[in-house]
């Protein structure tokens, strides 16, 4: 009997993959950092039982309807909005994603991205960098405390409370929103429920941890920023999507925020000429929440081990989709 054929939409290190190949024809597109062109992987996906996939591929209901084969599809990410889990479960076909995994790594990016924007550390160190250090003055570079403030985290899920941790040590007073209540955050962490717009009038830093849905598109608009301090720094380690970019724009220009921080914009990736990139008050990072090698391994080792499990009719440990597993 043909083994199924596995698409890997990446180039991933051999050792990781290795596994499939015991049961599994696998095919990996050659690059590590170019997608692979949407018509290819309609192509490839003609003959696959599995897709091993990246949050900039789009999986939606033309590939499906030209898989017959596609029984299982492993995100290398905690989010999906890449993919029409709707049209997927109709298929049953299984969305996997990596929960939990990546949880520590993208909180210590969120909490330092936040460091980076509050204490201008990016600045500071192009400034010595490209010579300007000519002497001491008291404001050189002064940016605004985080201890003993209060940040705002929107989406208390598994990251949201993992940030939360961390900011026990900076003494902060945690409020939160989220679609329904973390009693082990508000338990264990002391966080503080809030509806959004109180949230969003009381934080010194509000970090946007909230997946990408219909709900959420543009949830940060002009109304959100203008609710806010006008000392606010606001973080975006989720996806670009939720923020209305030109809101934001608009006011960091007029002065109704402070500044922002920014992983994820709404396409990507982000011209160096766009005007959230360029702008004085602003930090951009390239998407890079869950990059560290430690945890980028373990990712793809659960997205291999999610497809396995498929192979072997087991059920995978992280599933978006559970109802397509239930058996009549
Ligand atoms: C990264 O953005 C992820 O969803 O894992």
């Amino acid at each position: 009997m043909d083994k199924p054929l596995i698409f890997i939409t990446r180039k991933l290190p051999e050792k990781l993959i290795e596994p499939l190949k015991e049961i599994a024809e696998v095919d990996m597109w050659h690059s590590e950092d170019k997608s692979v062109p949407y018509s290819i992987l309609v192509e490839k996906a003609e003959r696959a039982t599995g897709l091993l996939t990246v949050l900039s591929d789009q999986i939606d209901e033309n590939l499906f309807q030209q898989a017959p084969h596609l029984k299982v599809v492993a995100n290398l990410a905690v989010g999906f909005d890449n993919i029409d889990v709707e049209a997927a479960t109709k298929r049953k076909i299984v969305i996997c994603n990596t929960p939990d995994v990546l949880s520590d790594t993208t909180a210590d990016l969120a909490f330092g991205l936040l460091m980076a924007t509050a204490r201008r550390l990016i600045e500071a160190a192009q400034y010595v960098k490209a010579n300007q250090w000519n002497s001491w003055s008291p404001y050189l570079l002064a940016g605004r405390d985080i201890h003993h403030k209060t940040i705002g985290i929107v989406g208390m899920g598994k990251i949201g409370e993992t940030l939360a941790k961390r900011t026990t040590g900076f003494d902060m007073n945690i409020l939160y929103h989220n679609r329904s209540r973390n009693i082990q955050a508000e338990e264990v962490l002391h966080a503080t429920y809030c509806e959004f717009e109180e949230l969003l009038r009381k934080a010194d830093f509000v970090v946007c941890l909230t997946p990408l849905t219909d709900e959420t598109k543009h949830l940060f608009n002009e109304r959100a920023f203008q609710a806010m301090k006008e000392t606010a720094i606001f973080i975006n380690v989720s996806r670009g999507g939720v923020v209305d970019e030109e809101a934001l724009l608009k006011a960091l220009n007029a002065g109704e925020i402070a500044g922002a921080g920014l992983d994820v914009f709404a396409e990507e990736p982000v011209n160096a000429d766009h005007p959230l990139v360029q702008h004085p008050h602003v930090v951009s990072f390239p998407h890079i929440g869950s990059a560290s090698i430690e945890t980028r391994t373990k990712m793809i080792t659960l997205c291999v081990e999610n497809i396995l499990d498929i192979l072997h009719n087991k059920e995978p440990k992280a599933v978006v989709n559970g109802e397509v597993l239930i058996k009549e």
